[in-house]
């Protein structure tokens, strides 16, 4: 007899009750900040908070985050704390460009982002992510961090599809660096939070910088070489990222250097998250599992261009989609209005912050029914068509919208294809993964899972 399933409920924190008083505020919004919600705040179309002072809206409405990240856009501007955070590392790469500069960066960088460039990057994405499935299927049976597996894999990616692996110094040297790049830029220091003045030394934002100043050097280094091999040998450049930014119009040498390091920063740890957090809940989830086991066993074998594997593959897409929606990579959007502005009853006056979460609009009471439970099936042609924009949003949505997108979507459908293709991943933690928010949603503990072949 078929017995029908629960479907599986996704960890995440217990909302809280009693309200958490300024320290214990500071002390979540430092920690972990999917704490600081209570159960409102997955049911209330729009919140208003007085967060040290600063009048905070949080929208939750789909009209109501058209309205303020589209519609009325030039009203808001990136968080000064976010920018405090992230600027020192990234300078004046798009992520946190402003005004005319990010206007002219963007423009400059559409057409690097052209689906025919990111589609001539798939074989290299299906290519090394094969061959990473097969370091794994040497390693089958141990306890493996899948999390920590995934960093690996989209930073062996992300080099290769910037670099082709034309990287000066030693490859060991720079991939430490990287790591340590990566470690740091995203900690928000408690002194951030309570907007301490500048001189007061966040410790962890030096070592970073330290860091970061070496790998600079090592992509200047490599730039200089592709500009020389450019204006040598134009035909045995490869087709990458960094001859892409190298023939575009309109950046500087270190405004490029800045945007490289800018893709790193916002698209190696993202995307392995949702790598890994996908691989979890499928791993909790047989009958899903089988569905995206079946697919590939039906379809892989004819497909032999991976540019197609992203509409070819529905149900490895859904469970994707799907991930992201209950862990979204990129859990909070903050802004703050320059003017007052208004919609319905909703007063946002100037100075205030503005969040838009898609950890809360993709868990909302009222937006999807049982929020919290893995159903890849609502991703699915058909049905799919019947989400708003405005609720399903893990790449932002406006004119700031994640220029990676479509990369990143790619590389997540040919990479769970590669890996899930001859392996079967298992979780072998003792508790469920806790999320985590750094820069990211990420289980803290990692994803101790096992592989074998299947
Ligand atoms: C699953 C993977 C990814 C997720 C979930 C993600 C998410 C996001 C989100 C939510 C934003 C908007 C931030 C805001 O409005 O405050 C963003 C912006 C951005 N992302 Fe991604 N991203 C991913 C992968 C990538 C990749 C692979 C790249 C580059 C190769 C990239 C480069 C950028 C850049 C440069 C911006 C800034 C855009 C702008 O301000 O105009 N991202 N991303």
């Amino acid at each position: 007899m078929d017995t029908i399933r629960e479907p599986f409920l996704a960890p995440a924190p217990v909302p809280h009750t009693k309200p958490l008083g300024i320290m214990g505020f500071v002390w979540t919004a430092s920690r972990n900040p999917i704490e600081i919600w209570g159960s409102r705040a997955y049911k209330e179309p729009w919140l208003r908070a007085n967060w040290l002072r600063v009048p905070t809206v949080i929208l939750n409405d789909p009209a109501a985050i058209r309205h303020c990240l589209v519609d009325n856009a030039r009203n808001y501007v990136m968080q000064p704390l976010r920018q405090r955070v992230l600027r020192p590392m990234l300078r004046d790469g798009l992520l946190t460009a402003e005004g005319e500069l990010w206007k002219r960066t963007r423009r400059a960088l559409a057409p690097v982002f052209t689906p025919r460039n990111i589609e001539a990057m798939t074989p290299v994405m299906a290519a090394r992510s094969a061959s990473f499935a097969d370091g794994l299927a040497a390693r089958t049976g141990a306890r493996t961090d899948i999390a920590f597996e995934m960093t690996l894999l989209t930073y062996d990616i992300l080099q290769a599809t910037l670099f082709s692996d034309d990287i000066t110094g030693e490859p060991k040297e720079f991939a430490r660096s990287m790591e340590s790049f990566l470690a740091r830029m995203g900690r928000v220091d408690p002194l951030d939070i309570l907007d301490a003045p500048a001189f007061l030394p966040r410790i962890n934002r030096m070592i970073g910088l330290r860091s970061t100043n070496y790998f600079r050097r090592l992509i200047a280094g490599t730039m200089e070489r592709r500009a020389a091999l450019l204006a040598e040998r134009p035909e045995a450049a490869p087709a990458d990222f960094l001859t892409l930014l190298l023939r575009s119009e309109g950046l500087s040498r270190s405004e490029i250097e800045d945007n490289i390091i800018t893709f790193i920063g916002a698209g190696h740890e993202t995307t392995a998250r949702a790598l890994g957090w996908t691989l979890y809940l499928l791993s909790q989830s047989p009958e899903e599992r089988r569905k995206v086991e079946d697919e590939l066993d039906a379809k892989l074998d004819a497909l032999p261009d991976p540019a197609e594997w992203l509409t070819e593959l529905p149900h490895t897409r859904a469970a994707l989609e799907e991930a992201m929606r209950l862990y979204p990579p990129a859990p909070s959007l903050n802004r703050t209005a320059l003017a007052d502005d208004r919609f319905g009853e909703i007063d946002i006056p100037a100075g205030a912050s503005l969040l838009v979460l898609p950890w809360l609009v993709h868990r909302h009471e009222t937006h999807w029914d049982r929020p919290g439970h893995f159903l890849p099936e609502r991703f699915m042609p058909g049905k799919r068509e019947a989400i708003d924009r405005f609720q399903y949003m893990p790449f932002g949505i406006g004119p700031r919208v994640c220029i990676g997108s479509s990369f990143a979507m790619h590389e997540g459908v040919i990479a769970l294809a590669s890996l899930m293709r001859h392996l079967r991943f298992d979780y072998v933690g003792s508790a469920p993964p806790y999320p985590v928010q750094k820069i990211t949603v990420q289980p803290r503990g990692g994803l101790p899972m096992r592989v074998t072949r299947r």
